[in-house]
């Protein structure tokens, strides 16, 4: 009988900027201020990546970082995925880049696009890559320079995002570490709500889409607050639910870090303390599908996840796209 195995993250990385941009450098670039930042979104700083750096620089960074953790090499890859909504380019994609970069064999490697649900989506398909037994090895890459799609004029967006890497090798497991649920969902009919209209094939590159810039982030941010609080509440509940675990029982929640806020009504929602979540938003403000990847890499580095413990994954973003994973380290 083809039995069904469990996955596991085998491997973490991260890969950080090093050049910090504070609230008090936003202070003269747009008409805002470090409190109305901190006190609506709780970010303080974030990281913008070199001008000669690209976002597949990054990944491979991160990458190299997760295999090396996971006692690997490139040759032992036998799938990239790349979740990002800001590629080096359309086509071809950041993980082929990847693939060429790290010095991987000639294996599939392609990009996806979930928003900053990116990371949960790219584990639940490598989830069920390892359970088919399709391959041995998947690295999965969470990458976004969102510093080079914003508008910094736009103070209603430009504070919020930042720029980071966050990748895992995921394996199979043969004990009781590994994924133990997975949700995963989305809704279409809200898409204008968080966009980028430029770039694609709606509207291509011209001097007038330039100029009205069409090719920067666009959100309503109040909008996707509201739906934002209610799919990772759903989220959250739904991979418990599936696992029969019950909240008490979660060791570490780690949400999509897009506002204090958001990440505070989570927390609650699930009754869970301030020490059981991890946030980095305050370090990194918001990096779309690197921040779940990086907390998570954050949390491990630092000591705070050991073997054993039951993690919650968490995220919600542009599609909207929402879903959680919930996993034992
Ligand atoms: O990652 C994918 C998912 N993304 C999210 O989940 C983001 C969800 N949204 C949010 O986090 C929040 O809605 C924001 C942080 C984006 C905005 O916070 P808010 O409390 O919803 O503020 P608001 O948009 O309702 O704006 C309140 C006021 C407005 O002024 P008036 O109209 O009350 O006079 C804004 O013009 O704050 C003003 N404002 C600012 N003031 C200083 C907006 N941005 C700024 C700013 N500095 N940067």
């Amino acid at each position: 009988m083809n039995q069904l195995v469990k996955s596991k993250i085998e491997g973490i990385g991260k890969a950080i900027p090093s050049r910090v941009l504070t609230n008090f450098d936003l202070e003269k670039m747009v008409d805002t201020s470090d409190e109305w930042i901190i006190k609506r979104t709780g970010i303080r700083e974030r990281r913008i990546l070199a001008e000669d750096e690209l976002c597949s620089d990054l990944a491979v960074k991160a990458s190299l970082s997760a295999i090396e953790n996971a006692g690997l090499t490139p040759a032992d890859i036998d799938l990239i995925m790349v979740a990002t909504v800001t590629p080096d380019m359309p086509f071809p994609s950041t993980a082929c880049l990847v693939q060429s970069k790290i010095g991987a064999r000639d294996i599939p490697a392609y990009d996806f696009s979930a928003g900053c649900t990116g990371f949960i989506y790219g584990l639940i398909m490598a989830d069920n890559f390892l359970k088919t037994k399709y391959c041995n090895h998947v690295l999965l890459v969470g990458v976004e320079i969102l510093s080079r799609i914003v508008d910094w004029e736009d103070r209603s967006t430009c504070v919020l995002f930042g720029d980071a890497a966050g990748a895992v090798v995921v394996g199979n497991s043969n004990n009781d570490s590994g994924v133990l649920s997975t949700y995963m969902s989305a809704n279409g009919s809200l898409a204008d709500l968080l966009y980028m209209p430029g770039g694609g094939s709606k509207f291509p590159a011209t001097k007038e889409s330039v100029e009205n810039k069409l090719h920067c982030l666009k959100m309503e941010g109040n909008e996707v607050f509201k739906a934002a609080v209610n799919a990772m509440k759903e989220s959250a509940l739904v991979a418990l639910d599936r696992a029969n675990i019950k909240k008490e029982q979660v060791d570490w929640l780690i949400p999509h870090q897009a506002n204090i806020r958001i990440i505070d009504f989570l927390r609650r929602s699930l009754k869970m303390p301030e020490e059981k979540v991890v946030v980095t938003i305050d370090k990194l403000g918001n990096t779309s599908a690197a921040s779940v990847p990086t907390a998570m890499a954050v949390a491990v580095e630092d000591g705070r996840i050991k073997e054993g413990d039951l993690v919650l994954l968490v995220a919600f973003g542009a599609g909207f796209t929402w879903g959680s994973v919930l996993l034992r380290w």
